[in-house]
Parts: C-alpha cells; sequence; structure tokens
C-alpha cells in the first residue's frame, strides 16, 4: 500500500491546479510540469545525456579546427541542414532563437543533440540585449534555457548575443545564467547575400580557431554548406563543436570570437 502513497500524492499536486498550465508544451512531451527543486531537476536532465555533445575528441592545440555555427533556428531549412552534416560526419554549434524552438514541427532541437552538435542560446525573441531591461534580459536567456532543457534535456553553457551585441549588463547575466558569449571571427554576412557560392566563398577564409557565421534560417546557406565542406576539408580543418575548439567548456559571462 505504501508504495501507492508518493505517486497519488503527484498526481493529486499535478491535478489541483497550482501548477502553471503550459498548452503547448503539454502535447509534445509526456512529462509533468516539474514540481521538484528545480536544481535536482536539471542534475537529473544532465544525467540523461552526461556525455554530450558526444563525438570524438579533437585536439585544437595539434589539429587544424574551425567551428561552423548557425544561428536563428531551428527553422525550415535545419532539417536539410543536419541531412548533409551528418553525411560528411560533421559537427557544428546552433545557437537557438526560443521563438523558434517553440514552433519547430519537425523536432529539429532533438536531432541537434542526438547528432552531437552543441547548443547555444541565441534569445527568446533575437531582441537587442543592450536594449532591454535587466529583468528583460534574465528573461530572454532563462526563458529560452528552460524551455530547451525541457524538450532535449541539455541545459546550455553558451550563447550568442544577437547582433553581436552585449555590454557589461548583458555579462552579468549571461555569467550568471551559466552561459559563455561566443561571438564570431568569420562572418559570411549570409542574411545580406543569399548566393551560396559568396556564402562558400567568404566561410573558406576562416583561420585556424576560427568561429564561422551562418545562418540555418536561409536555404541558399544551406546549399553553400557541402561547398564550403570541401574547400576547408581540403585545406586540412577539421570540424569541431565551440566547446570541442577550446578544449574546456567557456567561462560564463566571458567573450569568446576564436580560438
Ligand atoms: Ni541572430
Amino acid at each position: 500500500m505504501r508504495a501507492w502513497g508518493v505517486p497519488l500524492a503527484l498526481l493529486l499536486v499535478a491535478g489541483c491546479g497550482a501548477v502553471r498550465p503550459q498548452p503547448m508544451m503539454m502535447a509534445a512531451e509526456f512529462r509533468p510540469p516539474p514540481v521538484v527543486d528545480p536544481n535536482s531537476m536539471a542534475r537529473k536532465l544532465t544525467a540523461m545525456q552526461p556525455d554530450w555533445p558526444r563525438g570524438p575528441r579533437v585536439d585544437c592545440k595539434k589539429s587544424k579546427c574551425v567551428a561552423l555555427t548557425f544561428d536563428d533556428g531551428p527553422g525550415d531549412y535545419t532539417t536539410k541542414l543536419l541531412g548533409i552534416l551528418r553525411e560528411r560526419g560533421v559537427r557544428a554549434t546552433f545557437f537557438v532563437v526560443g521563438e523558434m524552438v517553440a514552433a519547430d514541427k519537425h523536432h529539429n532541437l532533438r536531432r541537434i543533440v542526438d547528432d552531437g552538435h552543441e547548443l547555444g542560446n541565441h534569445s527568446w525573441s533575437h531582441a537587442q540585449l543592450t536594449a532591454l531591461s535587466t529583468s528583460g534580459i534574465r528573461y530572454q536567456l532563462k526563458h529560452t534555457q528552460d524551455l530547451v532543457e525541457r524538450i532535449a534535456g541539455i541545459r546550455m553553457t553558451l550563447m550568442r548575443p544577437p547582433y553581436g551585441s552585449t555590454d557589461k549588463r548583458v555579462a552579468a547575466e549571461t555569467k550568471r545564467e551559466g552561459l559563455a558569449q561566443i561571438l564570431w571571427n568569420v562572418d559570411t554576412l549570409d542574411w545580406r547575400d543569399r548566393v551560396p557560392s559568396i556564402v562558400a566563398k567568404r566561410a573558406g577564409k576562416a583561420k585556424a580557431g576560427s568561429i564561422i557565421l551562418m545562418h540555418d534560417i536561409h536555404g541558399t546557406t544551406v546549399e553553400a554548406v557541402p561547398r564550403l565542406l570541401s574547400t576547408l576539408e581540403h585545406k586540412g580543418y577539421t570540424f569541431v563543436t565551440v566547446s570541442e575548439l577550446y578544449g574546456k567548456p567557456p567561462a560564463p559571462g566571458r567573450e569568446y570570437t576564436e580560438r
């Protein structure tokens, strides 16, 4: 009889209406809203995927490494991009926007994680964080952290400020949320120039330790990927996630633009 006590108590708590309803999430997953201490929930979720991101470890002190990064998704072309990256055995880092994750109908977020890519926080609504109040910055970061954690079981450790716009307040809030600020040193300007050959050419100019900025919400960028992979492979580069590029977890709050 005693064994029934705990589940019964949980059912009563879940049914009493004290928990904030989350209609959007309820259909997609069967986990009830957390009624436990959030810290213990985070530990449990981390334990579900202890070796994330997966894949062979590369020593970027010895190898010529570049980190491909894709922002603003997941979007309409993310599934196609994931297929290309999987086929070529390449891993990248995706800086996702919370609203896009919420609207993602193709389970791309889970697939990004399952394929061994790294995830980073790119705010909830692609807001310019420096223009927000401190509580506004906190909301943009935390709301995205929480949604990604509920869907993918991952607490992200990287973020990229939209428009690369950051200051001391943004730095303080990212540090508080446990997020390193990842900028870039190769800008493909793929949002402006929707021409695959131009995007591939700009990415191809990366140096060892570069972080390359692209956007997986543009079909032309995804079309550029096979070519830029070939160019960089030919030059002897290994593709790594941002955390792999540094060989250790980047420090929360700090800004990074290259290795
Ligand atoms: Ni962006």
